[in-house]
């Protein structure tokens, strides 16, 4: 097959995001409208409102978690965009990053021209067992669910097989975590914005204010192997693997490369996007790596003409650590077998040969799941302007790249940025 390019090129010129957490108070429309305002406000030379002439939404399920379905044009009118076309794009845990890839393509047809790309989800208004049934419709509930599994045991699963394939020890898992959490306290928007060393010294502090014994921890490590510290969800996966439960917003907006700098005149291309599919875990040949990612990360390095070693930092889709692991060897940023030995290394730091979610990742930053897609791009987009301030990468990043997966592996998406003098 032919390698694919865009026919017209197309830039991001604004971007901005809700926090992530958990906001009793709020609802998808009001974390958008946060998300919304922030991005307009990044745009350098500013933007009437009038010239967005597309919405596409990413979000997993208002309906499930808001009982509200038919989401798109009801958060557009809020923000004052009717009567444009206003879409939602499901696609789980990707669907943030689906809608982009379709608003890419709405850009390079000519369709349109300036198009707003939004993610958003409010979760946290379920009870956790209603959430975990929720998410579980993202997976094959013919197969899949009636062997009970759940999330967290999709990648303990994945997990065991990995550690299986590669003797990797359960260590890694918890170098990622504390590297995510680590990135995340520098990341205002994120959840979690505390060092795991931070977490465990405000549990010793509640522990001693409550009048228990003060725990024993001297070291992260300590805490993460102390079930009291640290609970078993899925084996191997502890609480601090799994990314929490959330609410957030994000917003880009995305225009022809033609009138860029209309918006800016420092815009960022978008010059890689591969997407592929995959079928239940039942399907899969082996479970210690996500085939779809493989197949539409080699879409996106063929578009954009890149390979892994140009990529200068990537946010991926770290819904649980192991995650992570297999996506930097997935991505080919390392050879099968060895992601696990770069995670203890620190070579996926800020500092690394291989800096990965310096935003925090979805473990610290937060999975408001279809916000999560639109909040990597958040990231990459600070990051190679130059404004990711505690957390910038050093060496003048100019290639970055986000890593989207939805359900147990059923959907990834995968795009490459670009910054240009
Ligand atoms: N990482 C670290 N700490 C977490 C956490 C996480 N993922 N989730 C919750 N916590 C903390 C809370 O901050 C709280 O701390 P505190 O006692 O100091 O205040 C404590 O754990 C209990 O929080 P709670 O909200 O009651 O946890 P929970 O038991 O309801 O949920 C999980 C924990 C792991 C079950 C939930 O986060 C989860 O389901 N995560 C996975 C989400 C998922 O599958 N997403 C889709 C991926 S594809």
């Amino acid at each position: 097959m032919t390698t694919k390019k865009l026919s017209r090129g197309v830039a991001i010129v604004g971007a901005g995001m809700s926090k992530f957490g958990a906001f009793p108070e709020k609802t998808s429309r009001d974390l958008f409208v946060e998300a919304f305002l922030e991005m307009k406000s990044t745009i350098d030379k500013g933007l009437d409102t009038k010239d967005i002439e597309a919405l596409y939404l990413g979000n997993f399920s208002s309906d499930q978690f808001e009982k509200q379905a038919h989401l798109a044009p009801i958060v557009a009118n809020w923000i004052g965009l009717s009567p444009i076309p206003s879409i939602r794009v499901e696609d789980a845990c990707a669907s943030g990053g689906v809608a982009l890839r379709e608003a890419v393509f709405a850009i390079a047809s000519g369709m349109y021209d300036v198009v707003l790309v939004g993610g958003v989800e409010k979760m946290t208004d379920l009870p956790i067992n209603e959430v975990t049934e929720a998410l579980a419709t993202a997976a094959d509930t013919q197969f899949e669910i009636p062997a009970g599994f759940t999330f967290p045991g999709f990648y303990a699963a994945m997990a065991t097989a990995y550690m299986d394939a590669y003797e990797a020890s359960p260590e890694a898992f918890a170098h990622v975590s504390i590297k995510n959490h680590k990135n995340g306290a520098l990341n205002d928007k994120a959840q979690f914005g505390q060092t795991i060393l931070q977490v465990m010294e405000s549990k010793k502090a509640r522990a001693i204010k409550k009048g228990r014994p003060e725990p024993t921890w001297k070291t992260e490590m300590e805490f993460l192997s102390d079930p009291k510290g640290n609970p078993l969800i899925a084996w191997p996966m502890t609480l601090f693997d799994c990314s929490p439960v959330s609410d957030g917003g994000a917003a880009v907006l995305l225009v022809a490369e033609d009138i860029a700098r209309k918006y800016t005149d420092n815009p960022i291309y978008v010059i890689g996007s591969g997407q592929a599919s995959d079928g239940a875990l039942s399907d899969r040949e082996t479970l210690a790596f996500i085939p779809a990612a493989v197949e539409a990360s080699k879409k996106a390095y063929e578009m954009a003409g890149k390979t892994p070693d140009d990529i200068d930092l990537a946010e991926v889709h770290d819904c649980f650590t192991i995650a992570e692991i297999m996506a930097s060897e997935d991505l080919g940023f390392f050879e099968r077998g060895e992601g696990w030995k770069a995670a203890i290394a620190g070579k996926t730091s800020r500092e690394g040969a291989h800096p990965i979610n310096t935003s925090g990742g979805l473990k610290s930053k937060g999975h408001p799941v279809g916000a999560s897609g639109v909040g990597q791009v958040i990231e990459v987009w600070k990051q190679l302007r130059g404004i990711a301030g505690e957390r910038q990468v050093p060496g003048n990043p100019t290639t970055a790249l986000t890593h989207n997966v939805g359900g147990s592996g059923q959907t990834c998406v995968v795009h490459i940025f670009e910054k240009r003098d």
